[in-house]
């Protein structure tokens, strides 16, 4: 087996993506926890709101969880995505993709005809969402950073 081959295998992960269930956020807050910064104050009640609305995508390992995305579907046809993470340990292996795949896949089956996200502008994730095709509305000034406004047309 070549170099190449063996490095492509050690970063292959096998993970499942499904609706969330409330057993899942301890997992959630624990991804949450690692990355304060990135995602700022999440209101604890978020994710059980989420859980019960089916507004919540989680990856998992062996069952556990490595990564979300949280998004409501609003009556204006607008799809707004809250906060996306993966667990540093399983990054950069095609799980956050899946997550917006399944994310798209979800809001089409609503009707949605966009999504739309507010990212941080020192963030790295931006490179993320220009990557899978989002398209950058414009700059607001925030209260402390300012924050690139993304787009994805359904
Ligand atoms: C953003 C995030 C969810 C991406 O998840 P991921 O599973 O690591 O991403 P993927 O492996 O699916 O990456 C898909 C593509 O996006 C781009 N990308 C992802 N992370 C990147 C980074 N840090 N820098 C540059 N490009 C990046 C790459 O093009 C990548 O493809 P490649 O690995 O084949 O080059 C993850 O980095 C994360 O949890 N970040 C911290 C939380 C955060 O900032 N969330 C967003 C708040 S707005």
């Amino acid at each position: 087996m070549s170099l190449e081959h063996r490095s492509i295998l050690a970063k292959a992960v096998i993970f499942k993506i499904s609706l969330a269930e409330k057993r899942d956020v301890f997992d959630i807050k624990k991804i949450i926890d690692g990355h304060r910064v990135d995602l700022g104050f999440i209101p604890k009640t978020a994710f059980s709101e989420a859980v019960e609305k089916g507004w919540l995508l989680v990856a998992k390992i062996d069952d556990v969880v490595v990564g979300f995305v949280r998004f409501r579907h609003r009556h204006d046809k607008t799809t707004t995505l809250y906060e996306i993470a993966v667990a540093n340990h399983v990054k950069r292996r095609g799980i956050g993709r899946m997550l917006i795949y399944k994310l798209i896949e979800h809001a089409r089956q609503y009707n949605q005809l966009e999504i739309k996200l507010k990212c941080p502008a020192n963030l790295p994730a931006n490179h993320f969402y220009h990557a899978l095709g989002f398209q950058l509305v414009r700059v607001d000034k925030g209260k402390r950073r300012d924050l690139n406004v993304w787009r994805l047309e359904l």
